[in-house]
């Protein structure tokens, strides 16, 4: 069983794609790693984000297993991975990796912005999260005040405006609901009531 769970950025995907996985003892990607991997590779090797052949070369040459570098999920690691994740080349290079992850044994729930419509379109299930831009800035500020990182409030909803334009704007793979995905709105749920909101749909879909 394949579950695509897409929406903009700090919707809170990546906490409710765990939680699903581990429910039906499915595989997890958390796709957004590979796009902010793909950035970190590019500065790592003193290039520019702008500089299409360093972002698309960093892409075709990603290593798997350096995605769980906690730099990743520094502050500033979002924006710089919805820059290089514009280019053509670069969504191209990465999708195979998904692809392959997503057959995989019993199969896998994946996270991202166009599982559901690229990556995955026959997904069994496809849920596109969302909730307010002031409360995912709020969970955003939440996450990071706790591991030490210093940045505001102010600075992340900017952020996750900016990033959600830019991702949505782009050509190829925009930030979308797939016309057969479940909305679910979690601006008013905690994690624990998104769980079981998201469980409903599932069951709904695939029977108990
Ligand atoms: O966790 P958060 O929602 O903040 O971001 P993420 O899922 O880690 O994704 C970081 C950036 O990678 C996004 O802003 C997108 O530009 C890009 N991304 C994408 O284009 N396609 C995906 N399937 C996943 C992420």
């Amino acid at each position: 069983m394949i579950i695509a769970i897409d929406g903009p950025a700090a919707s809170g995907k990546g906490t409710l794609a765990k939680r699903i996985a581990a429910h039906y003892g499915l595989g997890w990607l958390d796709t957004g790693l590979l796009y902010r991997a793909v950035a970190r590779d590019v500065v790592v090797k003193g290039g520019r984000l702008e500089d299409l052949g360093a972002a698309i070369a960093a892409a075709r040459a990603i290593d798997a297993t350096t995605l769980c570098d906690p730099h990743l999920r520094g502050p500033r690691a979002g924006d710089d991975a919805s820059m290089i994740a514009k280019i053509p080349e670069v969504r191209a290079a990465l999708l195979d990796y998904q692809r392959t992850f997503a057959q995989q044994g019993k199969g896998a729930v994946l996270d991202g912005r166009d599982i559901g419509t690229v990556v995955c379109p026959d997904a069994r299930v496809k849920i596109f999260v969302t909730a307010s831009d002031e409360a995912r800035a709020r969970r955003r500020f939440l996450e990071h005040h706790g591991r030490g990182d210093t940045i505001t409030y102010e600075e992340l909803l900017a952020d996750i405006r900016r990033r959600d334009a830019r991702d949505s704007n782009r050509s190829v793979a925009p930030l979308a609901a797939a016309p057969d995905a479940i909305l679910l709105d979690t601006t008013d749920l905690d994690a624990d009531q998104a769980f079981v909101a998201a469980m409903k749909i599932i069951e709904k879909k695939v029977g108990k």
